[in-house]
């Protein structure tokens, strides 16, 4: 009697002799990816192209010359230097102060050629020749300028972080001829923000100095 099944009866061939297993597979794949580090790390570092050569030679730079508060300097800087971090990280006047460093709170105000700037939005390589102002710069031999003296008579400040930009800022309001009222006032100071919140006092002091025809 044969012992042989009938072919309906015979199973179909294991399917870990005709595919390969997931442990196979991983196997397999982990042996190529390192193959492939192995063979990165033996080809060794790709050779600079032009753009990472450059960048190791340091961002681009230039020379400016610019007269600050009647001094005359020149330096070369980072093409990128704002004329607010020109002020103080290269010319160690630190009286204009970095609040947003974004144009919004007027804490860096300075005047260049006799106009208000923020600071920190000017690049400083397009002011070779300028001439700039910062509150160090306004005294008069040794003696406040008016405005100055009406912000401490008016008590127009409480931490003082946004005075010497609330101060350039007047200096210019005045020269501008905008103070013909208080609504005047603030509306041409409007660009410099005062956290403490001593608006009322800042007004005055404005006006005094305005007053006084100084
Ligand atoms: Fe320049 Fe705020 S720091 S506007
Ligand atoms: Fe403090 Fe103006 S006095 S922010």
């Amino acid at each position: 009697m044969s012992t042989e099944l009938p072919e309906s009866l015979v199973p179909p061939p294991s399917e870990s002799l005709s595919a390969p297993s997931r442990r196979t597979f991983i196997a397999a794949s982990t042996a190529v990816g390192g193959a492939v580090v192995a063979g990165g790390v033996l080809a060794g570092p790709a050779p600079l192209g032009a753009t990472e050569a450059a960048a190791a030679d340091g961002p681009p730079s230039s020379q400016v010359t610019v007269s600050v508060n009647g001094t005359r300097h020149t330096v070369t800087i980072d093409n990128r230097t704002s004329l607010l971090d020109l002020l103080r990280e290269h010319l160690g006047l630190t009286g204009s102060k970095k609040g947003c460093n974004a144009g919004a709170c007027g804490a860096c105000t300075v005047l260049v050629d006799g106009r208000r700037v923020n600071s920190c939005l000017t690049l400083a390589v397009r002011l070779d020749g300028a001439q700039i102002t910062t509150i160090e710069g306004l005294d008069r031999g040794g003696r406040l300028h008016p405005l100055q003296e009406a912000f401490v008579e008016q008590d127009a400040f409480q931490c003082g972080f946004c005075t010497p930009g609330q101060i350039m800022s007047g200096v210019a309001c005045i020269q501008e001829g905008h103070t013909g009222s208080v609504e005047e006032i603030r509306e041409w100071m409007s660009g410099n923000i005062c956290r403490c919140g001593c608006y009322v006092k800042i007004v005055r002091a404005v006006e005094q100095a305005a007053a006084g025809g100084k």
